[in-house]
């Protein structure tokens, strides 16, 4: 990451420790320090007081952290130091006495080492989602890298569509999927690929499985890629052979759902009333989804703002957020379609890009 774009958001994190009146921040969560610092390895810990800002880790990652994250003063742990004693010990000599540490991520034990290494005028403050609440709008950068992560997967989709033939198990299409995303230059599936046919469908998460593939089944790929630390997210249903005339029927519902609640991703419009939208569009169908509609997504593949009823953000020019309308029928299948929009002021702007093309072998 430039410095000048680790600097930007160490700024904006500080601008939030000046509301809660916190002298500093521990941060542990590993996607949020490679929002803060570049930082891309698997262990480390930022501490980012109203000044100074620095990154501890083992030496397994001095070299990288010295590259990836310049701003940031390295701080080595040793063999013998245990890394909660070393960031006690820094807190103290940065003099930060009220520090807040991410609730949602810090386990109870590591809670526990930390209090107990510290003396008694430091303070430890739940701080959830601080960095979180700024991931939630992207830079343009940002929008850019989940745009060519979500080409790289609609590209594979269509090489892969076309080898899809009776005979073939879900768990092959699955690989040949997550091969070709390395193909074309991802660094590897951005979750577990489903691929759900005929009734397994109805499991909206159906692993990839032995299920051999059958002509007439239905066929629910929900698949993405990552690289540079950022996921994308697709879905599409497609059928082996000709689909009938139901299975068309319940794809196109689906699609409609999700085009007249795509149309309100816009800047203002909250994301509960997005995601009512599309139940509405459903109402008539009885097995339609009980998952919420959609999800931010970038360095996580689940992350704010949710789409469903529980989420009122208001939506902002800047947030990239998956649409996934489904209906899933016990004993006969299901449907899912699902597509990352960017919102921008003029509108939601689809970023994914898979053949929309329903018959397949
Ligand atoms: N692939 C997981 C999801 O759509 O949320
Ligand atoms: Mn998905
Ligand atoms: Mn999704």
């Amino acid at each position: 990451m430039r410095r000048d774009q680790s600097a930007g958001r160490v700024a904006a994190l500080r601008g939030r420790l000046v509301d809660l009146e916190l002298d500093g921040v521990v941060i542990t969560t590993l996607e949020n320090i490679r929002y803060l610092s570049g930082f891309s390895g698997s262990l480390g810990y930022l501490l980012i007081g109203r000044t100074g800002a620095e990154i501890l880790g083992d030496s397994r990652y001095w070299l990288q952290m010295e590259a990836e994250a310049p701003g940031f003063t390295l701080v080595r742990s040793g063999p013998s130091h245990g890394l909660w004693a070393l960031v006690a010990e820094r807190l103290k000599a940065l003099g930060l006495r009220r520090v807040g540490f991410e609730s949602q991520h810090l386990t109870f034990d590591q809670h526990q080492r930390l209090s107990a290494a510290l003396p008694g005028e430091h303070t430890l403050v739940a701080s959830a989602g601080l960095v979180e609440e700024l991931r939630i709008v992207k830079t343009p950068e940002e929008v850019e890298l989940l745009r060519a992560v979500a080409a790289i997967a609609g590209r594979a989709f269509d090489r892969v569509r076309g080898a899809i033939r009776p005979g073939l198990r879900e768990r092959d299409v699955a690989f040949l999927l997550e091969q070709t995303f390395r193909e074309l230059g991802a660094d590897g599936p951005a979750f577990e690929s489903i691929v759900a046919a005929g009734e397994r469908g109805a499991l909206p998460h159906g692993r990839a499985s032995d299920r051999v593939l059958e002509r007439g089944d239905m066929v629910v790929v929900d698949f993405g890629a990552t690289a540079a630390g950022y996921h994308s997210d697709t879905t599409r249903t497609i059928v082996v052979g000709e689909p009938s005339t139901e299975q068309a029927r319940v794809i196109e519902a689906v699609r409609q759902a999700q085009l007249e609640s795509m149309a309100l991703m816009k800047p203002g419009v909250a994301a509960d009333a997005v995601d009512r939208r599309a139940r509405e569009v459903l109402a008539g169908e009885t097995h339609a989804f009980g998952h919420g509609l959609g999800h931010g997504i970038g360095l996580q593949v689940h992350e704010r703002p949710f789409l469903s009823p529980a989420d009122h953000t208001p939506l902002r020019a800047g947030m990239v957020i998956t649409n996934e309308p489904g209906i899933y029928i016990p004993g006969w299948g299901g449907v899912r379609l699902e597509e990352m929009v960017v919102i921008t002021d003029a509108g939601p702007e689809v970023l994914t890009s898979a053949s929309w093309e329903i018959g397949a072998g």
